[in-house]
Formats: structure tokens, C-alpha cells, sequence
């Protein structure tokens, strides 16, 4: 399949007074036409930097893309764009939603026009076509009523509403790119489920690629083709669901996996969280990044950055255990591994 975004050595960084932070320490990772790949990792470990870096919503300064980093869309490199070529791009081919609906939303919009004004721009349509679309929209991403909602404000939605009205926004122009980050941490357990339903059935029927940013492997296994795990800026392993889910190679991604509950591992009781924290971007450890936290940590580790070792079709990771002469581990226990 062709790629629609390729991102290649992607490196960002902040200047503040305390130094430079280095938030994105080249990633590099592409993106096929109407396919799901999901970034995955904790707290500042990039996220929204690469997905801001996608829709050119970096303020330079204090952010600075260095030079090498190419972000390309249907191959063209976006950091390149025409004022032009930016405004068709954010506007119809690629769009975004963020984790909290109520500040990306206009307080002091009716939700309908919210919709329609998108529709008026990219799509040339006069205000009564382009409300009729907004119910339209609404509905298809389920919320009743949508003829009466269309005159109401973003306050009097629920958050799980308005995180589909907000869905509604970014899909009224048909992107063939919605970038979704976090578009579920915001919202209860029930509602979250929902939500991601939601994106998986447009995602579908729409044939929309979609780029699923967040903290949780949980929430992206019935949804993804394809999984980057990211550490500290960087990308520790990367393969299909498959891959990460059966036979995870990385330390990282192992001990994000033993926060997710697992039907077939029964393991609702001993769910454990990470221990430790990520390093400081400001003087990342000359080795792996993962060092201070790694159970299987070698002295190697501190001293050179890993490698990247490629298993079986596209799965791979960057780690030390993988080198011929390291010693063999196998994988935990604790995510399905034998005894
Ligand atoms: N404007 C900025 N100035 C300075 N540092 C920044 C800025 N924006 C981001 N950073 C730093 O870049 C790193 C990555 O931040 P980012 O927001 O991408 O994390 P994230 O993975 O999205 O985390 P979360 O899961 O909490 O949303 C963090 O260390 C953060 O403090
Ligand atoms: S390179 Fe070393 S420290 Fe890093 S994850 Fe692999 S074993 Fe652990
Ligand atoms: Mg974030």
C-alpha cells in the first residue's frame, strides 16, 4: 500500500531558560492510506510534539525542528508548504482532535456552525447546506437529536459529546489524516470505549487513516494495524498488534503491557505501573534512555545507544538484549511468557 506520511528522523526541540529541551530525538515512522497506526508511550515522552510537529502547530520559538527532519505528506515534505499548500492541508487532507474537547472547541459558537464554517471554507457550501451537513455529521457520530443540538453550545454537551461533536469537526471536510491524540484520557471508562468504537467504524467507512496517540497499549489493540512505542523522545519497537501483544521485545514495552489487563492472562489483580522516571531531555543518557528503569539492563546500556535488531515482517526494536552476544532472556512471565 502507498504510504500517505512518512515521518523520517523527526527531531524537535525547546529552548527555555533551563536548556534545551530535546522532547523529539529522531522518530521516524510511516503511514499507509486508510490504515490505523497507534503511538504509544507515557507522560512526555513526545506524543504531542510529533502529532503537533504533523499539523505544523510547533511554535518556532521556543520550538525548533532541526535540520534533517522530514515530514512527508503523499511525498511531499510539509515543512516545506506554501501558506497555501498549509491551508488545504489543515483544512481538508489532514485534521486533528485533541485529549479535552472544551478548549479545542469555541465556547461562544453554536456547535452547528462550529461544523458548517469548516464546510463554507474547504468546501465552498452555503450556510443552509453546510448546517444540513453539520446534523448530518452529528448523527453519524451519534448523537441524537442532531437537528436541535446543531443551536446549542459546546457547555451543554456532556464531555463525551462534545468529543464527538469534536470528531464531527475534524471529519466534516473528509481528511484522508485525522490525527487523534489522546482523544480518550479525558472521558470514563464506558464513554472511552464508545469513543474509540466510533473512530474504528468511521475509520472504516470513511477509509480515513488515522494516527491514535496515547499512554495506554489497552486502548489500541482492537484498533490498530500498527503500533510505534515511543521512550524519551525516541522509538523503542515498533510492529503489528500481533508483535507488541504476543511477542514484545522491548523492556519498555513489557512493563506497559503489565498495565494492561488481559483477558486470556487473567491478570486483572496484578496489574503493576513502571517504576522510576523517564530521563531528563535536557541531558539525555549517552546510552538507552530506558537504562535507569531496566530490569535487564547490561553495562553496554549506559554507555552506547541500542541498535535497531528487525524480527519477522516489520517488527523491530532498539535494545542490547538482541545482540548475538548478549544473554539470551525470554519473554516475562507476567505478559504470557512460560513459567
Ligand atoms: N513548549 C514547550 N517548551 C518546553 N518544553 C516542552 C514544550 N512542549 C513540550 N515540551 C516538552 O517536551 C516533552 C514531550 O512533551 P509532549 O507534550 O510531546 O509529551 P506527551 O508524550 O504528549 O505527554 P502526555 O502523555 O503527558 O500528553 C516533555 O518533556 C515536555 O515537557
Ligand atoms: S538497551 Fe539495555 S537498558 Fe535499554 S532496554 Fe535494552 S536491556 Fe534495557
Ligand atoms: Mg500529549
Amino acid at each position: 500500500m502507498e504510504n500517505l506520511l512518512e515521518v523520517k528522523n523527526l527531531e524537535v526541540s525547546f529552548k527555555t531558560y533551563a536548556g534545551e529541551v530535546k522532547a523529539v530525538r529522531g522518530i521516524s515512522f510511516d503511514v499507509k492510506k486508510g490504515e490505523c497506526v497507534a503511538i504509544v508511550g507515557e507522560s512526555g515522552c513526545g506524543k504531542t510534539v510529533t502529532s503537533k510537529s504533523i499539523m505544523g502547530l510547533i511554535q518556532t520559538p521556543p520550538g525548533i525542528i532541526k535540520e534533517g527532519s522530514e515530514i512527508l505528506y503523499n511525498g511531499k515534505d510539509i515543512l516545506e508548504f506554501s501558506e497555501k499548500e498549509w491551508q488545504a492541508y489543515r483544512g481538508g487532507e489532514c485534521s486533528m482532535i485533541f485529549q479535552d474537547a472544551l478548549t479545542a472547541l469555541n465556547p461562544t459558537m453554536k456547535i452547528g456552525m462550529q461544523i458548517a464554517e469548516n464546510l463554507m471554507i474547504h468546501r465552498g457550501m452555503s450556510k443552509s447546506e453546510a448546517l444540513e451537513e453539520a446534523v448530518k455529521m452529528l448523527t453519524l457520530v451519534g448523537i441524537p437529536n442532531a437537528d436541535k443540538r446543531i443551536n446549542q453550545y459546546p457547555h451543554e454537551f456532556s464531555g463525551g459529546m462534545r468529543q464527538r461533536a469534536m470528531i464531527a469537526i475534524a471529519l466534516a471536510c473528509n481528511p484522508n489524516m485525522l490525527i487523534a491524540d489522546e482523544p480518550t484520557t479525558a472521558l470514563d471508562v464506558t464513554i472511552q470505549a464508545q469513543i474509540i468504537d466510533l473512530i474504528k467504524n468511521l475509520q472504516e467507512k470513511l477509509g480515513t487513516a488515522v494516527v491514535l496517540i496515547t499512554h495506554d497499549l489497552g486502548v489500541v489493540a482492537d484498533l490498530s494495524d500498527r503500533i510505534v512505542v515511543m521512550y524519551a523522545g525516541k522509538v523503542v519497537e515498533r510492529g503489528n498488534c500481533n508483535d507488541i501483544f504476543y511477542s514484545p521485545k522491548h523492556p519498555y514495552t513489557w512493563a506497559l503491557l503489565r498495565a494492561v489487563p488481559r483477558l486470556d492472562l487473567g491478570n486483572k489483580e496484578n496489574l503493576v505501573s513502571i517504576q522510576g522516571t523517564p530521563p531528563d531531555l535536557i541531558a539525555p543518557p549517552k546510552g538507552c534512555g530506558f537504562a535507569m528503569r531496566c530490569t535487564k539492563c547490561m553495562k553496554i546500556c549506559h554507555e552506547q545507544e541500542p541498535p535497531v535488531y528487525d524480527f519477522e515482517g516489520e517488527h523491530s526494536t532498539a535494545c542490547w538484549l538482541y545482540h548475538p552476544m548478549a544473554p539470551k532472556v525470554d519473554l516475562p512471565y507476567a505478559i504470557g511468557g512460560e513459567e
